[in-house]
């Protein structure tokens, strides 16, 4: 049997995605490109921003006929809405759909053979949006299928930090982390399949705080440096993180661990004070600057990426002024930018002044220009460098391959075939804003 997963939103959805199949291998499903034929679809989705819900909805309807198809034929098709807008819009989805047979939320998806025969055998439809008291990953089956050379590791989940703007403490439910055993024996089983680089993913990761084997709640950087002894190994990231968590030992951690790479994705939403505070931020500009001078007294080459909110309530002129220029001070090698979009149910949907959509719009052209012109900065500052670029994907063009260079820029490399999977050393030669290209540099083999 066939299953089709389609993944929206964050990495902790490709994760999940991921764990959904390892789940229901057991139960004799294979992974499937397309719906067409597909035993099962799911639709593993997003509700941080707009139009997450209608973008559902109407991939449903495209589902939909096929499901109809296979009627014809006297198949019948399951079809499953996961994740965020399942746990946030549930028993809605089949009032609106109830052609859906399974409706099930990010903490439950342990739970996919149980809701796939129930849905088999009544005809009817499952739906479990529970936030368990057990947590899933006590659930999840042992083995997991090999991910390449680089690799995800949900190692905490949730978040207790209620931004004013954000769905996701109300969708993923609480903080939580797995103990330091569980995620060193993913670690060690995601190696031995080829993984040399691990990601290890959180809302809010670096406020882990997992069972370490002693009893005591380990941080992040402890996590780290324990991983760091797996062999195979070479490189380790984590994200996403949040301010107010940038504890001093992780400071350290990027000082001291080689394999720790020297780049961080660390959301700030905005340049200013009073909108930080609005937001709930529990962080300020200078807090947040502060943070970026220790890293990089840490570590010289940090390269930095982050968040950004444009047009949340009430922001004016000088508000966004202040978000222009700490972009500039900063000097983000990346980062990602949002029009504000009022989310159902979080305190700043309800704000009275809302910033006008063509105001927003105007806003976020002129971040992203800023943006762009960062990370144009940057990529071009490493023109002429050698660097050590892990292969791991598909170039644009037949005989390029993809990788990533230590500061998670992209990096193409022609006639690499061989080192597919591999880190190479290569000599950086052309920079634009999203990506570089560069020339594989051949060592002399040593004498033995
Ligand atoms: N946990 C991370 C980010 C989670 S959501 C953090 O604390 O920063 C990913 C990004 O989506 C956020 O950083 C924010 O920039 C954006 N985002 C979240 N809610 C949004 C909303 N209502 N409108 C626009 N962007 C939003
Ligand atoms: Fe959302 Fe804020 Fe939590 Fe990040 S820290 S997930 S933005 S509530
Ligand atoms: Fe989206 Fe849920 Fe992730 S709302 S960003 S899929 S946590």
């Amino acid at each position: 049997m066939k299953v089709f997963i389609k993944t929206y939103g964050c990495q902790m959805n490709a994760y999940d995605s991921r764990r959904m199949l390892d789940v229901l291998k057991p139960l004799g499903y294979e992974a499937a490109d397309s719906p067409e034929g597909a035993d099962m679809v799911i639709l593993n989705t997003c509700h941080i921003r707009e139009k997450a819900e209608e973008k559902v909805y109407s991939e449903l309807g495209r589902v939909r006929q096929e499901k109809e198809r296979q009627a014809q034929e006297g198949r019948r098709m399951l079809i499953a809405v996961a994740g965020c807008v399942a746990q946030a819009e549930g028993e809605e989805i089949l009032a609106r759909a109830p052609f859906v047979d399974m409706v099930f939320g990010p903490q439950s998806y342990h739970r996919l053979p149980e809701l796939v025969t129930k849905a088999l055998r009544a005809r009817g439809s499952a739906v479990n949006l529970e936030f368990p008291s057990v947590s899933k990953f006590d659930f999840l089956p042992e083995s997991v299928s090999g991910q390449g050379a680089a690799a995800f590791l949900a190692v905490q989940e949730g978040c207790d930090k209620f931004c004013t703007f954000c769905v996701v403490p109300y969708t993923r439910g609480g903080e939580y982390s797995r103990s330091v055993a569980e995620v060193e024996r993913e670690a060690r089983l995601l190696a031995e399949q080829g993984a040399v680089e691990i990601m290890l993913l959180g809302q809010n990761v670096n406020a882990y705080h997992g069972a370490g084997p002693d009893g005591e709640a380990w941080t992040l950087a402890a996590l780290i440096r324990r991983l760091a002894r797996i062999d195979g190994l070479r490189r380790i990231r984590y994200t996403t993180s949040h301010p107010r968590d940038m504890s001093d030992d992780l400071i350290s951690a990027h000082a001291e661990e080689e394999k720790l790479m020297p780049y961080l994705h660390l959301p700030i939403q905005s340049g200013s004070d009073a909108v930080l505070e609005r937001m709930n931020r529990k962080h300020n500009r200078a807090f947040y600057l502060d943070i970026i001078a220790r890293l990089r007294r840490a570590r010289p080459d940090m390269a930095f990426s982050g968040d950004f909110i444009v047009g949340f309530p009430r922001e004016t002129e000088e508000d966004f002024a202040a978000t222009l220029s700490i972009v500039r001070e900063v000097g983000y090698a990346t980062a990602y930018s949002f029009s504000y979009s009022p989310r159902p149910g979080t305190p700043a949907a309800s704000e009275e002044h809302q910033v006008p959509p063509e105001v927003k719009d105007a806003r976020l052209q002129r971040l992203q220009a800023e943006i762009g012109a960062s990370a144009l900065a940057f990529n071009q500052g490493c023109i002429g460098r050698v660097m050590e670029v892990l292969l791991d994907r598909d170039g644009r063009r037949p005989g390029q391959l993809l990788g990533r260079s230590p500061y998670m820029q992209s990096v193409h490399v022609e006639g690499a075939e061989s080192y597919r999977g591999k880190i190479v050393s290569v000599k950086i030669a052309n920079a634009y804003a999203n990506s570089m290209a560069g020339k594989l540099i051949h060592f002399r083999q040593r004498a033995a």
